[in-house]
C-alpha cells in the first residue's frame, strides 16, 4: 500500500508541481491518475519509488517512510516498485533477453538463475520466441512488453506506468492493457497508471484520481468519479474523450 500524507513538491525554480496531496493506493488496485499536461502526474508517480523527493509531507510504502529510510532502504523500495515508460527505455545494443536480464545482473543474480528467470519473464509477456532479437526489430507493443518484463524482473509488488500506452495504436494499447490486467489478477501486482486517455481508465482501472494544478480534485472508484464528475478538470477530460 502506498500512502501520501500532505505531500508537496516545489522545484528549485519555484514551480509548485504538487500541493499538499493526500492519497492512498490500496494493495491490488489498478489505480489511474489522470489530468491535463503539466498537472503534476509524472512528478507524483516518481515520488512512489523515491525517484523524486517531496519538499514537504511523507510518502509511505507498506508503512515505511521513504523520507526516513537510507540509501539501502531506498534501493530495496525500488526493487519492489517497478516502472515502465512511454518511450520504453530499452537498450538498443542488447537483445531482448539482455534487456530483461539487466536488472538481474545489477542485482548480482547468478547466470543460471538469471537465464531461467529471463525465460520465464519472456514467456509471461508472450515473447519467448524473440529472446535473441534486438529492440529495433520489434513493434511498439512488443517493446512495451519487454519494458514490462524488465520491470517485473525483481518481482515487484507495484508497477508504475507513465503513459505506457500513449505511443501505441488502439489495438496494441488494448493488448498491453490486457497483459497489465492479467498481471494484476494473477500476481496480485498493484498497478499505478498515468494516462490522458479515458478509454484506458475505463478498460483497466479500479480507482482513479484526477490531478489539476498539483492537487487531487476528485478520487474514488472509476464509476463514482467518471459517473459523478463535478470538477471542471474531470469534465474537460471527459469532454475530450467524447
Ligand atoms: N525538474 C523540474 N524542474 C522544474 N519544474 C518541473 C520539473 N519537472 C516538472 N516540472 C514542472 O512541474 C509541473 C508538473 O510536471 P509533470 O511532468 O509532473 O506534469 P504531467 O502531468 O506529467 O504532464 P504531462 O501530461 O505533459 O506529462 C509542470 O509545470 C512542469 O513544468
Ligand atoms: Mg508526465
Amino acid at each position: 500500500m502506498i500512502v501520501l500524507e500532505q505531500v508537496s513538491k516545489r522545484f528549485a525554480d519555484g514551480t509548485v508541481a504538487l500541493d499538499a496531496i493526500s492519497l492512498t493506493i490500496p494493495r491490488g488496485a489498478v489505480f489511474g491518475i489522470i489530468g491535463r499536461s503539466g498537472a503534476g502526474k509524472s512528478t507524483l508517480l516518481r515520488l512512489f519509488n523515491g525517484l523524486e523527493r517531496p519538499s514537504a509531507g511523507v510518502v509511505r510504502v507498506d508503512g515505511q517512510s521513504l523520507e526516513a529510510t537510507g540509501a539501502a532502504g531506498l534501493r530495496a523500495v525500488r526493487r519492489r516498485v517497478g516502472m515502465i515508460f512511454q518511450s520504453f527505455g530499452l537498450l538498443a545494443n542488447r537483445t531482448l533477453a539482455g534487456n530483461v536480464a539487466l536488472p538481474l545482473e545489477l542485482a548480482g543474480v547468478s547466470t543460471v538463475e538469471r537465464r531461467a528467470r529471463v525465460a520465464e519473464l519472456l514467456e509471461r509477456v508472450g515473447l519467448a520466441d524473440k529472446a535473441g532479437v534486438y529492440p529495433a526489430h520489434l513493434s511498439g507493443g512488443q517493446r512495451q512488453r519487454i519494458g514490462i518484463a524488465r520491470a517485473l524482473a525483481s518481482r515487484p509488488d507495484v508497477l508504475l506506468c507513465d503513459e505506457a500506452t500513449s505511443a501505441l495504436d488502439p489495438e496494441t494499447t488494448r493488448a498491453v492493457l490486457t497483459l497489465l490486467g492479467d498481471l494484476n489478477r494473477e500476481l496480485g501486482l498493484t498497478i499505478v497508471l498515468i494516462t490522458h486517455e479515458m478509454s484506458v481508465v475505463r478498460a483497466v482501472c479500479t480507482q482513479v484520481a484526477v490531478l489539476d494544478r498539483g492537487r487531487v480534485v476528485e478520487s474514488g472508484t472509476v464509476d463514482a468519479v467518471l459517473g459523478g464528475a463535478r470538477h471542471a478538470a474531470t469534465l474537460a477530460l471527459l469532454g475530450d474523450a467524447a
